[in-house]
This record gives C-alpha cells, sequence and structure tokens, in this order.
C-alpha cells in the first residue's frame, strides 16, 4: 500500500503548493484505490489525496474501508486534514490511518483517536 501510495504520489498536481501527497485505501476485501492531490489556480477547489482516493473508492461501488495510507515527502508525518477527516468518517468509519514519509517514519492511528466526538448522520 506505501508503494501504491507512493507511486500514486508521483501523479500529484501540486505546482501551488509544491507539496505532493499520495494515499492508498483498502476495503476488507483487498481492493486498494489510490489517490493524490489536485490544486487549482482557484486555491480553494483544491481536493486532497484522501479525499480523492474515497469518492474514487465510493463511486466505483467500494465500501468497508479497513486502512488508508497517506505518503508525503515532508520531514514531519502528514496527518489527514480536518475536512478529510471528516469525509473519511463517512465513508470509512474507524478506520486505521497510516501515516509515512520518504525516510520511512511511519506512524499509525486509529481515526476516532484523530477525529474525536465526531460530527455524523447519529448526531442529525
Ligand atoms: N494535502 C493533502 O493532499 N492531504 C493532506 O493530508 C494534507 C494536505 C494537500 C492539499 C494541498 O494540495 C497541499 O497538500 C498543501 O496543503
Amino acid at each position: 500500500m506505501v508503494t501504491l501510495a507512493r507511486e500514486a504520489r508521483e501523479l500529484a498536481h501540486a505546482p501551488y503548493s509544491g507539496f505532493k501527497v499520495g494515499a492508498a485505501l483498502k476495503t476488507r476485501a483487498g481492493e486498494i484505490v489510490t489517490g493524490c492531490n489536485l490544486e487549482n489556480a482557484s486555491y480553494g477547489l483544491t481536493m486532497c489525496a484522501e479525499r480523492v482516493a474515497v469518492f474514487k473508492a465510493v463511486s466505483e461501488g467500494l465500501s468497508d474501508f479497513e486502512a488508508i495510507v497517506v505518503v508525503a515527502d515532508s520531514k514531519q508525518l502528514t496527518a489527514p486534514c480536518g475536512p478529510c477527516r471528516q469525509i473519511l468518517w463517512e465513508f470509512c468509519g474507524d478506520i486505521l490511518v497510516h501515516m509515512s514519509n520518504s525516510k520511512g517514519r511511519t506512524r499509525v492511528m486509529r481515526l476516532r483517536d484523530l477525529l474525536p466526538l465526531p460530527f455524523d448522520g447519529r448526531s442529525l
């Protein structure tokens, strides 16, 4: 998964920030869908790698996700941003979030620890 996320990262369109991110999302059945960040000259339209992977997977009919890997080239590990945590919670629930950088540093956390007290369908 880390290798696939790294390959996806190479496809990132990040001319404005120069910060390329790759993601790989895995179902319990073993399917893997990747994503990369896609920036826009209208900055706010930028889509993060994690959300690209989730939207690709869900729109292809996949569900029951187990884990996501997020890779960047930064010294510090890259954790999903706030909106991505919310989207991941909606479609993936309490999955494992693996963060990895090019130096081989890795950390894994559960999404519930990255998004405590989530707002979701049960709140409505
Ligand atoms: N970005 C991601 O793709 N995922 C993250 O987890 C953090 C941020 C992207 C958005 C933008 O293209 C660039 O990184 C800098 O914020």
